[in-house]
């Protein structure tokens, strides 16, 4: 495992980290969220050793240090370079070599991370001929050319379109599947919820929350909204969902209905099966995914929700 503890970090008066702790399991996706400027660069810089913390450290596997070694990360920067007139297997081999690797081993290792990335057919091609999507994928693969323990991706799928961004994000699945361990920065909590097992939020300069999906949302709220729709029945599914006596509020417009409903997963269990049991033509019953992202607002206090320390 490997945890931060207590990192601190001003740049002159402006205190960017004041006691930031967090621990990434190994083979956890985890996710570090936060609005502009919370500091999430800063952590990450910090953790490659571009930059000095103030104060606190960084602990692996219980050793204590101030960064991670180069040999122990591969880091993708917010903002990279792709180099001009260098082709796809010489990005590959420059990188490569800068960790001592060459020959067969070398060959083969790029070979098997541009066939993860479907990438084979681009050997010859020029870095920056290629589309931005393509360029990101390389820029990730190339940090997981000496296997490292941990890969730090700082807002890795910004500036791409959905279809690269969902791409994206099965390459994030591959690579946990194959037992990669992932610390990823966004400022969007959803594109995070759907690749991450862990998230930390960070706000005010510290984590103001960390855990799984789950734990967080169940730390944060006592009730969660579900949406249902039903095919007919309105009138009786209304008095049902009304009466349940675990509802806290209720809106509805035609055949819709938002509930706030305490008692998580189990007691929306219990309430889908009465709703059937009573003969409502249920066709959609979900969670409102929407509820992470005002939970994130409410918790960095955007649009006037309230602050969480
Ligand atoms: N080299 C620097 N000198 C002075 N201030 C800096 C420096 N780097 C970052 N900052 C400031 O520190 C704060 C945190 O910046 P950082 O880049 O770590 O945030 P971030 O969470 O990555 O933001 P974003 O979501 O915009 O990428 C910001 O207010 C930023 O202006
Ligand atoms: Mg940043």
């Amino acid at each position: 495992m490997i945890e931060l503890k207590n990192l601190c970090k001003s740049y002159g008066n402006h205190q960017v980290l004041r006691s930031l702790n967090m621990k990434i399991e190994d083979g956890a996706v985890h996710g570090l969220v936060g609005p502009n400027g919370a500091g999430k660069t800063t952590t990450f810089r910090i953790l490659a050793g571009l930059m000095r913390a103030d104060s606190g450290e960084v602990i692996v596997d219980g050793e204590s240090m101030t960064y991670l070694p180069g040999s122990m990360i591969g880091y993708m920067p917010d903002f990279f370079g792709v180099y001009d007139r260098l082709r796809v297997h010489e990005y590959m081999t420059f990188y490569g070599s800068l960790y001592g690797l060459h020959g067969d081993v070398l060959e083969q290792k790029i070979d098997a991370l541009l066939h993860l990335i479907g990438m084979e057919g681009h050997r010859e091609d020029y870095v920056d001929s290629l589309s931005r999507g393509m360029q990101q994928k390389i820029c990730l693969v190339r940090c997981l050319i000496h296997d490292p323990r941990l890969l730090i991706l700082d807002e890795p799928a910004s500036g791409l379109d959905p279809g690269a961004r969902y791409e994206f994000k099965k390459l994030i699945g591959t690579l946990h599947e194959q037992g990669c361990t992932i610390l990823i920065s966004s400022h969007i909590l959803s594109d995070l919820a759907e690749m991450c097992t862990d998230i930390s939020i960070l706000n005010d300069s510290h984590v103001v929350l960390s855990g799984s999906i789950e734990e967080i949302e169940y730390r944060m709220r006592s009730s969660s909204r579900l949406v249902i729709r039903v095919n007919s029945d309105r009138e009786r599914a209304l008095l049902i969902l009304r009466n349940w006596e675990q509802t806290e509020s209720l809106t509805y417009s035609g055949n819709e209905f938002h509930l706030d409903l305490r008692g998580g997963r189990e007691n929306a269990a219990l309430l889908l099966k009465q709703l059937v049991a009573e003969g409502i033509a249920v066709y959609d019953y979900h969670f409102d995914s929407g509820s992470l992202e005002s939970l994130f607002m409410e918790i960095t206090g955007q649009k006037g929700g309230k602050n969480e320390s």
